[in-house]
């Protein structure tokens, strides 16, 4: 695992640009594996400005989201497929369809979760991944406990992810689904390069747990320990406890 520590948040999302631009430039037709949260947006802002610059084209990419609630009805401004639609898809110029997520509205929960994932593999795979970490050390909403193997699934959000998240819905904590759609860690593992986000000090402790913890299912990012080529930019204040 590469661990880079620079002095701003700014610089993390611009490496994290470098890094997508790069895979752009060299396989225009790459998969990416786009992340929501917070810790993204930064990288979404430098690629749409990096792109209206002419320097990176999506117009052959394809894209997989990681993760998406249960319950929220198709276009509420909170489901990650329209934040991902807000953040990036709707200022650079990806082709028609060519951005997929998990279907959270779905009757059939498990078979949407299966044929997401034959979706991802008929596509080649995700060749670059961008993660963010929850303050428990989830990765997209693999929760503490979950299998370091698994797949596209359906998964309760622990009380702390719902806290968490509650800022993006006014604070309203009962707002916050219970429910949602998750890539698994297996999935996740299978991208080419993991490219992991973390700024601020609150997500310190879950960053030492990734990068110098024991591999355990109770801190899920710690399963990049596992990965051939994974990159962990971090801000002073989220590597202060490394
Ligand atoms: C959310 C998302 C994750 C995200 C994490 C951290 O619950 N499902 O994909 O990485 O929590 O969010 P943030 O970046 O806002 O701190």
């Amino acid at each position: 695992m590469e661990v880079v520590v620079v002095p701003s948040a700014e610089q993390v999302a611009s490496l994290a640009a470098d890094a997508v631009c790069r895979l752009l430039q060299g396989a225009p037709g790459a998969v990416l594996g786009l992340a929501t949260g917070s810790s993204p947006l930064a990288l979404y802002a430098e690629l749409i400005a990096r792109h209206r610059r002419g320097e990176v084209s999506f117009a052959r990419a394809r894209a997989f989201t990681l993760d998406e609630y249960v319950g929220l009805p198709a276009g509420h401004p909170e489901s990650y497929r329209e934040v991902i639609r807000r953040e990036l898809e709707d200022h650079v110029d990806f082709g028609p369809g060519a951005v997929r997520g998990p279907d959270g509205t779905a009757a059939d929960l498990d078979r949407a979760c299966r044929e997401y994932e034959q979706a991802i593999r008929a596509a080649g795979g995700v060749d670059l991944q961008v993660l963010g970490i929850g303050t428990d050390g989830h990765v997209a909403f693999n929760e503490p406990g979950s299998s370091l193997t698994s797949l596209t699934r359906p998964k309760a959000l622990a009380q702390q992810t719902r806290t968490d998240n509650a800022r993006f819905f006014g604070g309203r904590v009962q707002e916050v689904p219970s429910l949602c759609l998750t890539q698994g860690l297996g999935t996740i593992g299978r991208a080419g390069h993991l490219v992991l986000l973390a700024c601020g000090q609150q997500k310190a402790q879950a960053v030492a747990a990734t990068v110098e913890g024991p591999l355990s299912a109770s801190c899920p990012a710690s399963v990049l320990q596992l990965h051939p080529h994974a990159t962990v930019l971090l801000d002073p204040a989220a590597a202060s406890a490394l």
